[in-house]
C-alpha cells in the first residue's frame, strides 16, 4: 500500500483503505458463491443479504424511525433535481429552494423546466454563495423546502438545520452525508450521490418518508418515482450491485471501526479545525468561505495570486497530496476532507501548507 497518496478529491473521492482490503479479500470469492459480487444475481439471497444490511445499518446510523425508506438509485443526484419536484409537486402544489450554490441553482432549474410554481426563499448569489442565508423565512404553504447542506464548489455548510415552521426540509447532502447525525425528524426526504462521503460513483442514496411517498402521482414514468423503488427494495430493476455492496461497507466502517456519527464528527471537526487554523494563521492563505458558514467537508482557500496556486497544486502533488485544484467554476484550491481521510492526512497537507508558505510567501 506504499503507492497510495493523501487523496483530496472533491468527488469520486478517497474510500477507507479497510474497506478497499475488504472488497480485495473477498473479489474473487465472494461469501463462498464462487463468484464475485460484480457476478452474483441481484436476486440472489446473496445481494439481498448485502442491500437489506446496507438498509440498516443506515437506519441504525441515522436514528431513522419505520416512517423512512432508505432506497438506491442511478441516476446521481442531479436526477433527484428532477424527480423531486416531479414527484412532489402535483396540481400546483408548491415548494421553497434556498440556493447557496452551483447544485441549489441546478436543483431550482430543474422545477422551473417543469413549469413548477417554485419560489426561491433566499439565496446567497449576492456575496459570490461565500455564506449561508440565517432567518429565511419560508411559505407554510411549501410541500418542502429545499437546502444543499454541503456546497461542495463554494466551501459552505449549514452548521444547523433551519426553523421552517414545519415545513419538510428536502437536503441535497450530497458531500455531508454521515459525516455528522442530526434531527431527522425535521426531513421528507433527504438524499446523496455516494461518491463523497458514502461510496464510489454509480449509486444515489435517497432517504424518503412515508407521507412524501404517498404524495408520488400514477402519471409519472415509472422508472422517476420514488414509490417504484420504495415498493421493490430498491430492485425494481438491476441495482448498481457494486456500488451498494461498497456503500454497505463504507457504512460498516462507521458504525464498527469508527464508532458511529458522533465518533465521525468528531474526528472531521478535529480535521477542519486543523485545516482552517493552517490558513488562519498564515498571512498568505485565505479561507474563501464565510466564518460561520465554513464547510467540514469542503475547505476551500486561495493563495495571492494564480500562478502560485498552479504551483501550489504541482508541487502538492509532488509531495503524494493530490486532488487540491479547487472547482474549474471558482479556481483556487479546495481539500476536499471527506469521512475516510485520516488526520493524519491532513496533518501531511497542512506541513506541506506552512513549508510551501516559508519559501514563496
Ligand atoms: C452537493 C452536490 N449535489 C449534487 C452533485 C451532483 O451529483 P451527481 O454527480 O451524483 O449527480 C454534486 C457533485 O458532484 C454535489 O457536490
Amino acid at each position: 500500500m506504499t503507492n497510495r497518496i493523501c487523496n483530496f478529491n472533491a468527488g469520486p473521492a478517497a474510500l477507507p483503505l479497510h474497506v478497499l482490503e475488504e472488497i480485495q479479500d473477498s473479489f474473487l470469492d465472494f461469501q463462498g458463491s464462487g463468484m464475485s459480487i460484480t457476478e452474483v444475481s441481484h436476486r440472489s439471497k446473496w445481494f439481498d443479504d448485502v442491500i437489506n444490511d446496507a438498509v440498516l445499518r443506515m437506519k441504525r446510523l441515522l436514528n431513522l424511525d419505520d416512517s423512512y425508506h432508505v432506497l438506491f438509485l442511478q441516476g446521481g443526484a442531479s436526477q433527484q433535481f428532477c424527480m423531486i419536484p416531479m414527484n412532489f409537486l402535483s396540481g400546483g402544489a408548491t415548494a421553497d429552494y434556498v440556493n447557496t450554490g452551483t447544485w441549489s441553482t441546478k436543483a431550482i432549474k430543474e422545477a422551473e423546466i417543469q413549469g413548477k410554481p417554485i419560489r426561491v426563499a433566499a439565496s446567497s448569489e449576492d456575496k459570490n454563495f461565500s455564506y449561508i442565508p440565517k432567518d429565511v423565512s419560508y411559505n407554510p404553504d411549501a410541500v418542502y423546502a429545499h437546502i444543499t447542506s454541503n456546497n461542495t464548489i463554494k466551501g459552505t455548510q449549514w452548521g444547523e438545520f433551519p426553523d421552517t415552521g414545519g415545513v419538510p426540509l428536502i437536503a441535497d447532502m450530497s458531500s455531508d452525508i454521515l459525516s455528522r447525525s442530526f434531527d431527522t425528524g425535521k426531513f421528507g426526504m433527504f438524499y446523496a450521490g455516494a461518491q463523497k462521503n458514502m461510496g464510489p460513483a454509480g449509486v444515489c442514496v435517497v432517504v424518503i418518508r412515508d407521507d412524501f411517498l404517498e404524495m408520488v402521482p400514477d402519471d409519472i414514468p415509472t422508472m422517476l418515482r420514488y414509490s417504484t423503488f420504495a415498493a421493490k427494495n430498491s430492485m425494481f430493476n438491476t441495482p448498481p450491485c457494486f456500488a451498494v455492496y461498497t456503500v454497505q461497507l463504507v457504512l460498516k466502517w462507521i458504525e464498527e471501526t469508527i464508532g458511529g456519527l458522533e465518533k465521525m464528527a468528531e474526528t472531521n471537526q478535529e480535521k477542519a479545525a486543523l485545516l482552517y487554523k493552517t490558513i488562519d494563521e498564515s498571512g498568505f492563505y485565505k479561507g474563501t468561505a464565510a466564518l460561520g458558514s465554513r464547510s467540514m467537508m469542503n475547505v476551500t482557500f486561495r493563495l495571492p495570486d494564480e500562478s502560485l496556486e498552479k504551483t501550489f497544486v504541482a508541487e502538492a502533488l509532488e509531495n503524494r497530496l493530490g486532488g487540491l485544484k479547487g472547482h474549474r467554476s471558482v479556481g483556487g484550491c479546495r481539500a476536499s476532507i471527506y469521512n475516510p481521510t485520516p488526520l493524519a492526512a491532513v496533518q501531511t497537507l497542512c506541513d506541506f501548507m506552512k513549508a510551501f508558505e516559508r519559501k514563496k510567501g
